[in-house]
């Protein structure tokens, strides 16, 4: 399976935060906020990921995370000139996920929980059709939802409607198998200009083909995208940090847990960074 990181988009709602830096590089207590779902992915066994982002940013990226060597992963970059949507990154990313079976996250999208991980092991193997992972919230206007009939069957997916039917809101990950750039490449854009991914799972779930993996309260999905809720979440990581000693969204950490890098080079990169409590922690992993 490969993964695709979106981390185009204005960030609007957090300027003037946001007005001279991406949204997904600022700052998620300790971390670059991208460096969430790009642990997620890594989470789920994935190594070769593509990050696709606006012009302006792809530089600063770059600088960031380089090729994704020092992670023992593969990281490559495309350019989504506009925000016209987030299927958009199944057709810019259609060379590099060529017939494979593809994970979607977005890169402002921050998830975290034991069931979490046990549902993202459960889809390692997924091969036919397309997952889409489900969480209940107070505000589902907000987001894509998810209604169900009477024996919990998914009937419909609605992009934020005005009067929702069920609090089951589609979180920004979706797994899909090697049709999703084809599909995405047959979608119309909607009202607001976008190539909706509400559109394309709703295609998969017309096949009898989509699947959802509700997440309970055991897990947090966070909202990053007003002042407010990226506050929350940064006391959210910072509380389990300081009560547990344990990190959320560590690429190195996850990169070492998986064997995609040494204990020697998990040294190196805890001396880059010695000075920083970043730096202190992968050096205590090693103790
Ligand atoms: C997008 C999707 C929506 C989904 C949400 C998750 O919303 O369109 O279906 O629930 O991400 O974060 P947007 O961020 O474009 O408002």
């Amino acid at each position: 399976m490969k993964g695709i990181i979106l981390s185009g988009g204005r960030g609007t709602r957090l300027y003037p935060a946001t007005k001279a830096v991406s949204k997904q590089l600022i700052p998620l207590y300790d971390k670059p906020m991208v460096y969430y779902p790009l642990a997620t992915l890594m989470q789920m066994g994935i190594r070769e990921i593509l990050l696709v982002t606006t012009p302006e940013d792809e530089e600063r990226y770059r600088q960031l995370l380089g090729d994704g060597s020092q992670w023992g992963i593969g990281i490559s970059y495309c350019r989504q000139p506009r925000p016209e949507g987030i299927a958009q990154a199944l057709l810019l990313g259609r060379d590099f996920v060529k017939d494979r079976s593809v994970a979607l996250i977005l890169g402002d999208n921050f998830i975290h929980g034991d069931g979490l991980y046990q549902s993202l092991a459960r889809v390692r193997d997924h091969t036919t059709g397309a997952i889409n992972f489900a969480y209940r919230v107070s505000d589902p206007q907000r987001y894509g939802i998810v209604e169900f009939d009477a024996a919990g069957r998914p009937v419909r997916l609605v992009e934020k409607p005005a009067k929702p039917k069920s609090s089951w809101a589609v979180i920004g990950l979706y797994i899909y198998d090697q049709r999703a750039s084809e599909f995405a490449a047959a979608l119309q854009p909607s009202a607001r200009g976008e190539l909706e991914i509400t559109d394309l799972n709703q295609r998969y779930l017309d096949l009898g083909e989509l699947r959802i993996e509700k997440l309970g309260i055991g897990n947090a999905w966070l909202d990053t995208g007003t002042h407010d809720s990226w506050l929350e979440a940064c006391h959210y990581v910072q509380t389990i940090f300081h009560r547990q000693g344990q990190m959320i969204g560590c690429p190195e950490e996850v990169a070492w847990r998986s064997n995609f890098i040494s204990a020697a080079q998990l040294e190196k990169l805890a001396h880059e960074m010695r000075a920083s409590t970043y730096g202190q922690y992968l050096k205590a992993l090693l103790a």
